[in-house]
């Protein structure tokens, strides 16, 4: 087997494996094997000459990985060990049964092919008789028909992850942090649906998907990365194993063998239903080297403009422009901050997107320079399905451009979706988001501002009456690629070309921010995602907080849910309660459904009101913090929210004990929010009308001290809408140290250039364990001054 071997930077040899279809014959596999800079290999196993090419994922690595030279330390008799660079990590390939082995510094992290279960449904020449019994070159789903043009073509893998029993990610599930045994019940799916009213715990995949996996054991958490765009499904199993001491070494001796002991071990299969095996796995070994490692190929969270950060009030619809001006004066009235009005579908000439409903928006333009006084900006929806109607300039240009997803018989694939029969941009084609993004322009955009950002839903795509309310698999996209093979990436392409549009529309100056439904990994790069159509019902309130993190650490920081619910109407103290989560969340949307009644912030009587501006003024206090973790995310890769899981089993023990002690009821007003100890967290002194009336805020400082009495943290400031912090460096990056006593602020990156007026005013340290008798400031240059202080 291995007389094919070739190894300059990636080991390549050719497979030949049992493939079980109707008969079992052999398929030679092409297998690559590799390992990349930053404790990444990829694993990439193709057929060697397959009939015709096979879809290999485009667009979402960032570029290339960078390969590194594995070493040949052994090679004898059907096995292979190959070496890392730094000898940490060893490869052992087995050839017959066909078995890798990860090894690091001599203990097993995971192994594939173990139970045997690697597939590759290789293509063959269509079956003579074809138009009679067309087996597996045909499937019926209710009253529809997928032709499958190239016939069956999935692959598969299993993974052996030895040790661990906690996994969590492969986003989006409304489901609990940790996933579930999958042995005796369906696998999860990784399939972008638009589900109405999608229920809790389904293991059925809704909206996005990121096939990424953690595996998390004491001391080491480990990445799986399965680069696959087609329908996919995740069988877990997790079980004890008893397990020889020694026997997960290279070589253990009898006496090393000799006791036994039980060990977790999850057993994690991959199947998809075409495409190439390609993944990655990532080595960590800490959860943060993971987020690293997924970030090296993916990217990081784009830092969004700072308005974003702020909260978005949004509703299915606000009527026209006179609703949005008194919804507008309203949170003036309350003295509620918020940055974003929104505009749902009705504000369209008929569902037509980039246009305006020109009776109920007779001056858009007017409105916007209404809002921008106020200072504050709107966001519209723009979904990717466009009515069929030749007097409609998108349709009648992208139809005569040939812009279309096609159907199996080469005619523009037509489906319903709001404003009735509907064509489907075909977003995997780079000339049709050129062609989109140029649609963005001021001067294309009738009636669209500087102060207008963009909304991108139901595009998993989203086409009601179709199979599971999504495109038909054999719709047949840009260089020949079924649907069945890129569907997962459909709403990727649309907010790329989108955010692509936005920084366009500025000659590239602007950040832009595009909100999506549907995702893929490497959606981070475009913008913001959220949950969809959940219910106004507690129980998922409680699931969008672990629905939130697994999305996180699946790269995507920005992310939230609707808040309230989105269908049906919560009693007033879910609502305050969803504003006081959502508060602390990454993106802070109040959103509802169409036949819910209204639920601005003040409707729901003065006790209620106040506690929902007290949550809403507690996030614009914690903006500073809020966009300092979004530059974290942006250039380190650290998610926004995080599972308590990432950190070190010390540090996570001490915090569970404090937070037990504290932890009595809280009464409805207050949000039971903690500090972690050894951390300065930077706020604002006070909450403005909007992010942009805080920008001369002074600003504020919690220290909260260690046991050791020490703290440390950081402040991240730019103009916080422009792309200057990243091409002419204009941004400050402050670092505050509390050490023996003295709190100092420091720079944390030497070539920042950004110049502010705006002073700490005030610090609050907690935990400070006696009255201090005086307290001083000092500043370069200057003399010792006193200043106040208060003991509590
Ligand atoms: C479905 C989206 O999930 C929801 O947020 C939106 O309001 C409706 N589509 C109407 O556009």
């Amino acid at each position: 087997m291995f007389g094919d071997v070739e190894l300059k930077s990636t080991l390549v040899f050719f497979l030949s494996l049992p493939v079980h279809l109707f008969v079992c014959f052999q398929v030679l596999l092409q297998v690559e094997i590799c390992e990349i800079e930053g404790n990444i290999f990829r694993l990439k196993i193709d057929e060697a000459s397959p009939l015709r090419a096979r879809y290999k994922v485009r667009d979402v690595l960032i570029k290339e990985p960078s390969t590194q030279r594995l070493f040949v330390s052994q090679n004898e008799a059907g096995i292979l060990v190959l070496s890392s660079v730094n000898e940490d990590y060893k490869l052992k390939v087995t050839a017959n049964p066909f078995q890798i082995e990860l090894q690091s510094k001599g203990e097993t992290v995971l192994s594939m092919n173990s139970n045997g279960l690697l597939y590759f449904e290789h293509l063959q020449p269509p079956p003579s008789d074809r138009y009679k019994d067309l087996g597996l070159w045909q499937e019926k789903f209710g009253s529809f028909l997928d032709i499958k043009a190239h016939g069956p073509s999935s692959v598969g893998m299993d993974f052996s992850l030895h040790a661990y029993d906690h996994v969590y990610g492969i986003p989006q599930h409304a489901e609990g942090l940790l996933l579930k045994n999958t042995s005796d019940g369906d696998a999860y799916r990784l399939y972008n649906l638009d589900i109405f009213g999608h229920k809790i715990h389904d293991k059925i995949g809704i909206y996005g998907s990121v096939p990424l996996l953690l595996a998390h054991k004491p001391n080491r958490t480990t990445g799986i990365f399965w680069l696959n765009s087609s329908e996919t499904l995740v069988d877990i199993s997790t079980k004890a194993v008893k397990t020889l001491q020694g026997r997960h070494g290279l070589s253990g001796s009898a006496a090393e063998t000799a006791k036994q002991r039980a060990v977790p071990l999850t057993d994690v299969r991959w199947m998809s239903e075409s495409g190439i095996i390609d993944v990655f796995l990532l080595m960590g070994p800490t959860a943060f080297d993971i987020f690293k490692q997924f970030a090296q190929l993916t990217g990081t969270q784009a830092l969004p403009p700072l308005f974003s950060l702020g909260y978005h009030q949004c509703r299915w619809n606000y009527e026209d422009e006179q609703d949005v001006k008194a919804v507008d004066a309203g949170f003036d009235e309350h003295d509620i901050p918020y940055d974003v009005i929104w505009l749902d579908i009705e504000h369209t000439d008929g569902k037509r997107y980039f246009t305006w409903d020109k009776k109920k928006f007779q001056n858009p333009k007017k409105m916007q320079e209404h809002l921008r006084k106020k200072k504050r900006k709107l966001v519209v929806i723009i979904d990717p399905h466009i009515k069929v109607d030749p007097m409609y300039t998108l349709y009648s240009q992208a139809k005569d451009k040939g812009y279309f997803v096609k159907d199996r018989n080469g005619k523009d694939f037509e489906g319903i979706c709001w404003p009735g029969s509907s064509c489907y941009l075909d977003f995997t084609n780079p000339e049709v988001r050129k062609w989109y993004a140029d649609q963005f322009a001021f001067k294309t955009y009738k009636g669209s501002t500087n102060i207008l950002f963009v909304w991108n839903d139901m595009n998993e795509p989203s086409v009601f009456k179709g199979a599971e309310l999504t495109m038909q698999k054999d719709a047949v996209h840009y260089n020949n690629w079924e649907h069945r093979e890129v569907h997962n990436l459909y709403g990727f392409y649309q907010q790329m070309a989108t955010a692509e549009g936005l920084i366009k529309r500025s000659s590239g100056k602007e950040r832009p921010f595009v909100l999506t439904r549907s995702f893929f990994a490497g959606s981070q790069k475009y913008g913001a995602v959220w949950t969809g159509d959940n219910t106004a019902d507690w129980s998922y309130l409680k699931i969008s907080i672990p629905m939130l993190l697994t999305i996180s650490m699946a790269g995507i920081s920005f992310c939230g849910a609707d808040v309230g619910g989105f269908i049906g109407d919560p009693e007033p103290e879910l609502l305050v309660r969803w504003y006081q989560a959502g508060a602390y969340q990454p993106f802070f949307r109040g959103h509802s459904n169409m036949e819910s009644k209204r639920r601005e912030p003040w409707l729901f009587g003065e006790k209620n009101t106040q506690i929902i501006r007290e949550a809403i003024r507690a996030r614009y206090v914690l903006l500073p913090y809020l966009y300092t973790l979004f530059y974290r995310a942006h250039t380190a890769a650290e998610p926004v929210m995080r599972a308590s899981f990432s950190y070190p089993c010390s540090k996570l023990k001490f915090c569970d004990q404090r937070i037990r002690t504290i932890l009595p009821w809280l009464c409805f007003s207050q949000i039971p929010v903690f500090q972690r100890g050894g951390t300065v967290i930077p706020l604002k002194t006070t909450a403005g009308k909007s992010t942009e009336w805080m920008i001369d805020t002074s600003y504020e400082l919690h220290v909260a001290l260690d046991t050791e009495a020490c703290a440390i943290g950081e402040l991240y400031i730019d103009d916080g809408h422009s792309f200057q912090y990243l091409h002419k460096k204009q941004f400050l990056y402050r670092k505050f140290t509390f050490h023996n006593n003295i709190l100092s602020s420091s720079c944390r990156d030497e070539s920042g250039q950004y110049q502010t007026t705006c002073v700490v005013e005030r610090v609050i340290v907690l935990g400070f364990g006696q009255q201090p008798t005086f307290v001083t400031a000092c500043s370069k240059g200057n003399d010792l001054t006193s200043i106040l202080i208060q003991y509590f």
